[in-house]
């Protein structure tokens, strides 16, 4: 393993025994009769094989995720969405009330619970507010990313709530300037609207960086809760399935459908719904702009953006009595007044402009 990760990851990871479960025991093939997971071996109607465990890791799906990625296999693994690679990179890299966390606020909230939960300290080094969009404050991360209990670093492009993507040169330098003290994970669960795209391509000469990708957003896929984590270091990824994983952590559902999602066709649908969300886009965020109820709309590379409106609350009150729910941020440091709005069908973005036009009048 890279001692860039090797040197950050809890002790104990590295010698502790990991879980054997029935299924990694034997290879399966048909004829073979397994009495030795304490499954239920009658089918019910119209869910057959769901009686069966699923494979922890199934490499065939690994190889559709690496694809869609650009980065091998085993470099990857695959999670209940994003939010779990979250728990299971805490608890690999935070040593409970002892270590912490570094994130740019205001980002996505999961980082600072899954890091409280641990316990692990939470360090804010906020985005800077310049030239009416959000910035990495670069040299603040790297200093207080420095000191020996940060352990993990997030880096969110493009960012929830502010859309806002970072340069992957400073996403680099960061890394670069953090090896051997921490991980930078770069969550990338909107990098498909992004016009920079992923940083997976660089990922060979940033040992300390993980990336989060998910099938939740571009693949339309939040309900099944596919994502997954990459990293360059295939020890690292071999010793998180043989140690940090549950016994069984995909369901066979998702499984399934995850097949079925990456598959050519499925992906050119989704890729064309990626540039009908980006039009539409366009379209609302015209309307934002020249509404007087908007004060700002904040630039941004996903299928979101903020606004900052002149009365945040009225515009969110109002929409809601139609049964349109926006997210608030407008209480919160740096996104005073300001609401996050997804990109609905074309229907519902005529909906929320019709809501803005009687809403000005
Ligand atoms: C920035 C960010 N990361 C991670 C997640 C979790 O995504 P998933 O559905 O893959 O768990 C979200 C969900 O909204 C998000 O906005």
């Amino acid at each position: 393993m890279k001692p860039e990760i090797k040197n950050l990851l809890r002790p104990h990871y590295l010698t502790m025994d990991g879980y054997i479960s029935a299924g990694m025991e034997v290879t399966k093939d048909d004829s073979t009769i397994f009495l030795n997971a304490n499954e239920n071996p009658f089918e019910l109607p119209g869910l057959e094989g769901f009686n069966r465990y699923p494979q922890p890791q199934p490499e065939a799906l690994a190889l559709a995720f690496a694809n869609a990625y650009g980065v091998d296999h085993d470099q990857i693994i695959m999670t209940r969405g994003a939010d779990e690679a979250l728990v299971i990179l805490t608890k690999l890299f935070c040593e409970p009330h002892k270590d912490a966390v570094l994130i740019c606020p205001p980002t996505f909230g999961m980082y600072g619970v899954d890091a409280r939960a641990a316990p692990a300290d939470v360090l804010e080094v906020p985005l800077l507010k310049e030239d009416g969009t959000f910035k990495l404050d670069q040299q603040n991360i790297i200093e207080t990313a420095s000191k020996p209990e940060v352990k993990l670093v997030y880096i969110c492009t493009p960012n929830n709530p502010s859309g806002t993507s970072f340069d992957h040169i400073d996403v680099l330098g960061i890394a670069a300037a953090l090896e051997g003290k921490a991980i930078v994970i770069v969550d990338e669960t909107y990098a498909e609207f992004s016009a920079q795209g992923s940083i997976c391509e660089d990922l060979d000469s940033a040992p300390n960086i993980i990336v989060l990708r998910t099938l939740s957003k571009s693949y339309s896929f939040a309900g099944m809760r596919m994502g997954c984590f990459i990293s360059s270091d295939k020890e690292f990824i071999s010793l998180v399935k043989a140690k940090a994983l549950d016994a069984y952590p995909l369901p066979l559902m998702s499984i399934q459908a995850a097949f079925h999602v990456l598959s050519p066709e499925i992906r050119a649908i989704a890729k064309d719904n990626i540039k009908k969300l980006l039009n539409e886009r366009d379209r609302v965020i015209e309307a934002f702009n020249a509404s007087d109820a908007a004060s700002y709309v904040f630039p941004t590379d996903a299928n979101f953006f903020l606004v900052e409106m002149n009365d945040a609350k009225g515009f969110l009150n109002h929409c809601a009595k139609s049964k349109v729910i926006l997210r608030d941020f407008s209480t919160k440091p740096l996104t005073e007044n300001c609401l996050r709005i997804s990109i609905g069908t074309p229907q519902e973005n005529d909906l929320l402009l019709d809501l803005l036009a009687d809403y000005e009048s």
